[in-house]
């Protein structure tokens, strides 16, 4: 039986985002004469990373943001990047820093992070924000982009009140799973977080209306973990990159799949996110929106509502 399904399209979901934050950015420059500048900072020559700090670049540009890209070398010392994100937060024409995950091995990711102003935290990741949204001051709290992402989608189809619904996210990292526990759980769904020990994963997730997946396990979520029970079918958000060989292509190639098999589940579910063009593309749109919001808390200027 397939119950029907609708994909969600997060590269138009992304869309409506950047043209609201490029709506609003002009009469804010006009009122304020400040334009909200993002600083991403890129340690080493991790090719994926390049790629993405080019396009979270140009996103802001196109935007009407700043953008400010700082490239350091591998080898650059934990003193150095500290005094970079130190001259960052002092730096008036900056509003957003993102440090670009991961670092090279012999700098703490950890202590790295908790250097940056939290009110210039547009990734989410400080202590003061992960405490603002775990303990549900959201008002001027930055909500990590992926899991901010992850929410609109889950707003396309069930609105804003999660009542009565229960949700599974499988995976339990601070960038994704808890904070997608956290959201869910404040906007009232009943959540069950899985995670590598969890056991019966299949049976508990085909009692689910919503699954978020975010583990990092190519197409792990198949056809028969998913529930039969309601007509619609559950409404699945794939978080999960993964690369793997596709010998069809042609030699050596590759492509990228999510964490749940789309072409075997998609019949059952009722609502779903494609890998790639899915939730990857949100997590860009909301670092403008957050960028843009900081820059509002930063001026006393009333924050868009995205
Ligand atoms: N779309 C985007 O913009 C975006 C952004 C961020 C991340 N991602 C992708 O999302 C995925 C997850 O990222 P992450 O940073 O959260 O990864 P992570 O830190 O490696 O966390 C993975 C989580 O999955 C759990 N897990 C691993 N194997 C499992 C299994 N067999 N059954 C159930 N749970 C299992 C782990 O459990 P334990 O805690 O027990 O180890 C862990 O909690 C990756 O593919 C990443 O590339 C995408």
């Amino acid at each position: 039986m397939t119950a029907g399904s609708k994909v969600i399209d997060g590269k138009v979901l992304a869309g409506q985002v950047r043209q609201k934050v490029r709506d609003f950015v002009p009469a804010f420059v006009e009122k304020t004469s400040i334009i909200p500048g993002l600083a991403v900072v890129l340690v080493g020559d991790d090719a994926a990373s390049q790629v993405y700090v080019a396009s979270k670049g140009k996103a802001a540009r196109e935007c009407g943001l700043n953008s400010f890209e700082h490239i350091l070398p591998q080898n650059t010392s934990s003193s150095d990047l500290l005094a970079l994100i130190a001259t960052l937060n002092a730096d008036k024409t900056v509003h957003g820093i993102l440090v670009q995950m991961p670092l090279p091995a012999h700098l703490n990711e950890y202590e790295i992070i908790q250097a940056i102003d939290p009110k210039k935290d547009v990734d989410g990741l400080t202590l003061t924000n992960v405490g603002k949204v775990g303990s549900g001051h959201l008002e001027d709290a930055f909500v990590p982009c992926t899991p901010a992402g992850c929410m609109l989608m889950i707003e396309q189809i069930h609105g804003k009140d999660l009542s009565s619904l229960n949700a599974i996210v499988i995976g339990r990292s601070i960038l994704v799973g808890k904070p997608v526990a956290n959201l869910l759980l404040l906007a009232n769904a009943t959540v069950t977080i899985a995670h590598s020990r969890t056991a019966s994963l299949p049976e508990i997730c085909s009692t689910m209306d919503i699954i978020v997946a975010a583990v990092g396990r190519p197409q792990m979520i198949r056809a028969d973990w998913i529930g039969r029970s309601t007509p619609r079918g559950p409404t699945i958000i794939d978080v999960g990159i993964n690369r793997i060989d596709a010998p069809e292509r042609g030699p050596g190639k590759t492509r990228l799949v999510g964490d749940v098999d789309f072409n075997d589940v998609e019949p059952f579910a009722g609502a779903i996110t494609p890998v790639p063009g899915g939730v990857g593309p949100m997590t860009i749109a909301i670092l403008m929106a957050n960028t843009l919001r900081a820059a509002c808390i930063a001026t006393g200027e009333p924050t868009p509502r995205f």
